[in-house]
């Protein structure tokens, strides 16, 4: 369920009417409803109450400022990639005790930033990197907390890009070697043994998968626990999906905490949970403007100011966005489009084959479910600017990312001397 809606066919985001915020803004630009975000973190933990869990958001998703302070709010924790999504998360104040970070490759220098903050735990991916934290926590006086990210060699996930499960991925450590692993990561003393973590895929919208992966997990706890090992936290990652108006259902994030409770009650552990996309996916939507209706030999395009740059889900995992136009005109032709951005590729589109309402230049267009690795993942690309961030509460807004200028977005850059 999300706030955004027709109110006298105009789209809104909670009480904002999106075509007078397009008009203030200018487009493109994002837009997230501050209601959807603390309704989604609300039912996933409302799923889990009772037990004994930290929900930690998936930063990548979405890691504007605003958001995670509004989760922080929540009582959410993080889950961090990099020592800029750490930096992120400590500055929304999020406690570094409700922190986990995961990635196949945390350098010395990141791995040294959180020891220093003390997060929650470190989700092991390789034994080189046991290695590290092992020296660092030593060097620090710090013993790192630790879970390995076992391969359940599972398949799933919406795409085979967001597939991270399977023993040909370069995720987490091989479940065969697992024991051996935490033997040897027991016999250190820059590392602490907290739990066991996995994370197999994203937009998965099948439980059958989740089942399978998260039955190795207790299995894996209880060989652990048999050779010695105190096992107190199962860390499972993300990855439920979100209805994107076509393709398969996700199951209710009830269901999924059903499943679960039923696997893992047994274990006496402390559930992680790192949601990303269930969090911020239908919590945002990008509004772009129609520049050009244009016939083309075979196919018409409908071309708006917003990019590839922007929203690359399309481009990079044959996406579904729905696309709704923010001024609806219920006499209006149906009109079969595809709904492309001025980036010079072919890749640069957001629709192919869509039936829509003709949409004349000037109008605006939500490319919906776009809250969770949308503007995380935007780019400069063709030297495009950044497209702006709107958080909406009731009938207020704010921009909580603005338009940088053209001079901004070259002040990193500098010419040698030598070329005057
Ligand atoms: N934990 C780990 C270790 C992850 O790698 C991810 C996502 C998550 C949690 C959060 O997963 P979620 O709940 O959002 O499914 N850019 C792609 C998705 C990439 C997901 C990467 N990892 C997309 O736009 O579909």
């Amino acid at each position: 369920m999300h706030h955004f809606e027709y109110r006298n066919n105009t789209l809104y985001a909670e009480d904002v009417d999106l075509a007078a915020l397009a008009q203030e803004i200018g487009t493109p630009f994002y837009v997230y409803s501050e209601a959807t975000l603390r309704r989604h973190i609300g039912v996933f933990a409302k799923a889990f109450a009772g037990a004994d869990t930290l929900v930690a958001y998936s930063v990548k998703a979405n890691s504007n400022l605003a958001v995670l302070k509004i989760l922080a709010s929540e009582g959410a924790g993080a889950d961090v990639v990099s020592g800029g999504e750490l930096m992120r998360a400590l500055k929304a104040g999020i406690p570094p005790e409700k922190i986990v970070f995961s990635g196949v490759g945390k350098t010395d220098a990141e791995i040294k930033a959180a020891l220093e903050a003390g997060i929650h735990q470190f989700n092991v991916e390789s034994e080189p990197e046991l290695d590290a934290l092992n020296r660092l926590g030593i060097a620090l006086g710090r013993p790192a907390p630790i879970a390995f990210r076992v391969n359940p060699d599972v398949a799933a996930g919406g795409h085979d890009k967001i597939s991270t499960g399977r023993k040909e991925d370069k995720f987490g450590v091989a479940w065969h070697e697992a024991r051996a692993l935490y033997a040897r990561a027991r016999a250190m003393t820059g590392v602490a043994v907290k739990g066991v973590d996995l994370h197999i895929g994203s937009q998965i919208t099948d439980l059958a998968p989740f089942e399978t992966a998260f039955r190795k997990a207790a299995g894996l706890i209880a060989d652990l626990r048999a050779d010695g090992c105190a096992i107190e936290r199962l860390d499972l990652g993300g990855g439920l999906g979100i209805p994107y108006g076509a393709g398969a259902v996700p199951p209710h994030p009830e269901e999924y905490a059903a499943l679960i409770k039923r696997v893992t009650a047994p274990l006496g552990v402390q559930l992680i949970f790192e949601p990303g996309r269930m969090i911020a996916g239908n919590a945002g939507v990008m509004v772009t403007r129609v520049v050009y209706d244009k016939k083309g030999e075979a196919r018409r395009f409908l071309i708006v100011d917003a990019g590839m740059n922007d929203l690359i889900r399309p481009a990079l995992y044959d996406a579904h966005h729905d696309i709704l136009p923010v001024c609806r005109n219920p006499g209006a032709l149906q009109v079969v489009y595809d709904v492309v951005g001025p980036v010079c590729e072919s890749s640069d589109f957001f629709a192919k084959g869509r039936c829509l309402p003709e949409t004349p230049p000037g109008e605006s267009v939500a490319v919906m479910s776009a809250g969770a690795y949308g503007a995380a993942q935007a780019s400069e690309y063709n030297s495009r600017r950044l497209i702006p961030e709107v958080l909406v509460n009731g009938d207020k807004h704010a921009v909580i990312r603005r338009r940088p200028t053209y001079d901004e977005m070259l002040a990193l850059e500098a010419t040698p001397g030598w070329l005057d």
